[in-house]
């Protein structure tokens, strides 16, 4: 059994450094952050459970990644040092408990407590206030000497400025390449076809570790200061915080999220609001780090290891993780086009179970080089959707080709792919059961019929069971047809049958909304009724008359009048009028008031009072248009809860904003 112990850990051991190797040498990691942690944490827990099998040389027990002997090498005079974690608030309580007991201390402790940035540490030596020297961390012990490519980083001063600068002066923090700069740092590099980084903190890495300084300073990098090293002939504050903002009055940059807090308490609302905070902040924070506030307690508290006994890190849950691409399915929407969907081995990430992901269209495929079996990362930043960012480099010859199908996996009818469009579609139209059944279902949507249980397993059950062919169907169906079906009971078919008949009275907008003519959404839907007032004169309207209506464009115009030329269509949009579907006349726009006519709102942030959708209708009911980004041609942002960017930058350009409860006096 032993045996079988030891070469699990020398295996560990190998793979680790494997990783380091790519990590922190290549800058191309071929694991995610999360899986790196949870090698090293079952290697420490094997070496804590089995002690015959340490090693000094285990990656366990080292700081970082070897020094390259391209740069000249730096012996750091006071070593430069790791974090150790706590992941949770019982964890982060027992830190403050330990430190307690150590200083024999019941008071309530204080803490700095800064952002932990996602790039790489840096030490600055400033001697009589002028930068000397910058040193990479390295090992911990021997860094590299990149003085010339720091000096190309615009956010630092090479002489500090103010008075009682200490003789010598070693700043340490971390540089980083900003989340925007990173994006349209790759955007370029990929359309250049040049190297493409895979994260923030490689793209930090891999440019300060350029042999030529040049090509550094063509780098958008940023420093930010958490701490100090040497500090010769000069005094200090006693405080972390007071030396920080000591720091920031001679020139160094500081991030703004710097905060005192008073003990665990402190500690985790502050966790807590940086979490939130997270995902509108300009550079990548993976956690936040609680410090002892006090120098001379921190002094007391001293180090174990390689990490000081006074500072913790507490981890942020990983946004990316590693899982495996188990096949791709192809859905068909309700226009046709073809999404391929990834359907992935369950995995834990941004606090939610993920199996699925779209992979949008066989561009994305070709991007991402992907192939079933392949081991992928998956992304889930706070509320957006989960993202295949990339494919892992493993063995590819497994691995099975993704085969974008020729023809509809649901009709069979021939798929195409226009030109210059990204997109494939099915051409069966209202023949392909997959397009039937979305047309049906975006007719009884909420935004368009709204015909109330009638959802997407009644749809699919009525089409499957040829009870319907197409929307008017609906309108024939009988509650006994409808009980034989799935969850389906004699109370719920008679309401569904009275929600059939009671949709009938609508308006001009939502009923050209529920026909699904491509490209016409709600605002457009609403448009042409204002302007045709009848459903008559847009049947027969032409694309110059259509090209007349607010928002119409070339494409949607084309589309409307395909849509009214086709028989098919003519005689549902016949069978549908026969029901007895009916709306108010719509008065010429004359004659309405329109209070907010011409006004342009974005919506932004969480509303509780009503969704997004029913603020948005109130307010085009007005007259208003609302806008999904923010420019200088906004009139109003509405921010709800939990606003970010778009709150930011409204203010930034000096928008009128209202909260929720203006909104609602607007409205009313
Ligand atoms: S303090 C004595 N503060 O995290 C403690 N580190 O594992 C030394 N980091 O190498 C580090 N933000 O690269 C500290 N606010 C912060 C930090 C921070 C990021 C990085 C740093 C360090 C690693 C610790």
């Amino acid at each position: 059994m032993n045996q079988s112990i030891a070469q699990k850990i020398s295996a560990l051991r190998q793979e680790i450094q494997t990783h380091n190797l790519n990590y922190y040498t290549l800058d191309a990691p071929t694991v995610t952050d999360a899986e790196y942690d949870r090698q090293i944490k079952t290697l420490r827990e094997l070496e804590e459970k089995y002690p015959e099998y340490t090693s000094p040389d285990s990656p366990s027990l080292s700081v970082g990644g070897p020094v390259l002997d391209n740069f000249s090498k730096v012996a750091h005079e006071l070593p430069m040092l790791s974090l150790g974690n706590v992941y949770s608030e019982e964890e982060l309580a027992e830190f403050v408990e330990r430190i307690q007991k150590q200083l024999k201390n019941t008071q309530v402790l204080s803490f700095c407590v800064e952002p932990k940035l996602d790039g790489l540490a840096i030490s600055l030596l400033y001697e009589q206030g002028k930068l000397i020297r910058a040193a990479t961390r390295g090992d911990g012990a021997v860094g590299e000497d990149v003085t010339y490519n720091v000096k190309t980083i615009k956010n630092i001063p090479h002489i500090l400025k103010g008075d009682n600068i200490p003789e010598r002066l070693e700043v340490r923090g971390e540089v980083v390449m900003p989340i925007a700069e990173f994006h349209a740092f790759n955007q370029h590099a990929i359309a250049n076809e040049a190297k493409s980084f895979v994260n923030p903190r490689n793209a930090a890495a891999g440019s300060l570790r350029q042999l030529d300084s040049n090509i550094t300073a063509q780098r958008p990098l940023a420093f930010y200061s958490y701490g100090l090293g040497i500090i010769e002939n000069g005094s200090l504050a006693n405080s972390h915080y007071q030396r920080l903002q000591q720091l920031k009055a001679w020139g160094l940059p500081l991030t703004e999220e710097v905060t005192l807090e008073t003990g665990a308490l402190g500690c985790f609302e502050a966790y807590t609001q940086l979490l939130q905070k997270r995902p509108i902040l300009p550079y990548e924070i993976d956690g936040i780090v609680y410090k002892v506030d006090d120098i001379a307690l921190q002094e007391q508290l001293g180090f174990i290891a390689r990490s000081p006994r006074w500072a913790t890190a507490h981890k942020f849950p990983a946004q990316e993780e590693q899982t495996r691409l188990l096949d791709v399915e192809f859905q068909v929407g309700r226009t046709g086009a073809i999404t391929p969907v990834a359907i992935l081995q369950p995995a834990f990430v941004g606090g939610v179970t993920v199996s699925r992901a779209s992979l949008h269209n066989a561009d994305e495929i070709k991007r991402l080089n992907l192939k079933i079996g392949n081991t992928v990362v998956i992304r889930r930043a706070a509320d957006v959707i989960p993202q295949i960012v990339r494919a892992l480099p493993d063995a590819q010859e497994k691995n099975r080709e993704i085969i974008f199908p020729t023809t509809c996996p649901v009709c069979d009818s021939e798929i195409e792919r226009i030109e210059d469009e990204a997109i494939a579609r099915c051409t069966g139209g209202l023949y392909c059961a997959a397009q039937r059944k979305e047309a049906i279902k975006y007719f009884a949507s909420r935004k368009a019929m709204n015909i109330d249980g009638l959802g997407e397993k009644v749809v699919e059950q009525l089409v499957d069971e040829n009870l319907i062919h197409n929307p008017a169907d609906l309108f024939n169906l009988t509650a006994e047809q409808l009980i034989p079906l799935e969850r389906m009971a004699d109370k719920k078919a008679n309401k569904l049958i009275a929600a059939i008949t009671q949709c009938k009275n609508t308006t001009l907008p939502k009923f050209l909304l529920s026909l699904g003519i491509r490209e016409v959404g709600e605002a457009t839907a609403r448009n042409l009724a204002n302007y045709f007032l009848n459903l008559e004169a847009l049947k027969h309207a032409n694309i110059e008359d259509l090209l007349k209506v607010d928002d119409v464009g070339d494409i949607v115009a084309q589309h409307i009048v395909a849509f009214f030329r086709q028989k098919h269509n003519q005689e549902v949009l016949q069978a549908l009028l026969d029901t007895g579907i009916h709306w108010p006349e719509i008065k010429a726009k004359e004659q309405q008031a329109q209070p907010l006519e011409g006004k342009i709102f974005v919506l932004t942030g969480t509303l509780t009072q009503m969704d997004r959708n029913e603020a948005k209708q109130a307010l085009q009911a007005l007259g208003a248009k609302v806008s999904g980004s923010v420019s200088k041609k906004t009139d109003y942002v509405v921010a709800g809860e939990a606003a970010g960017s778009k709150l930011t930058k409204a203010q930034e350009l000096g928008i009128t904003i209202l909260d929720e409860a203006e909104l609602v006096n607007l409205l009313s």
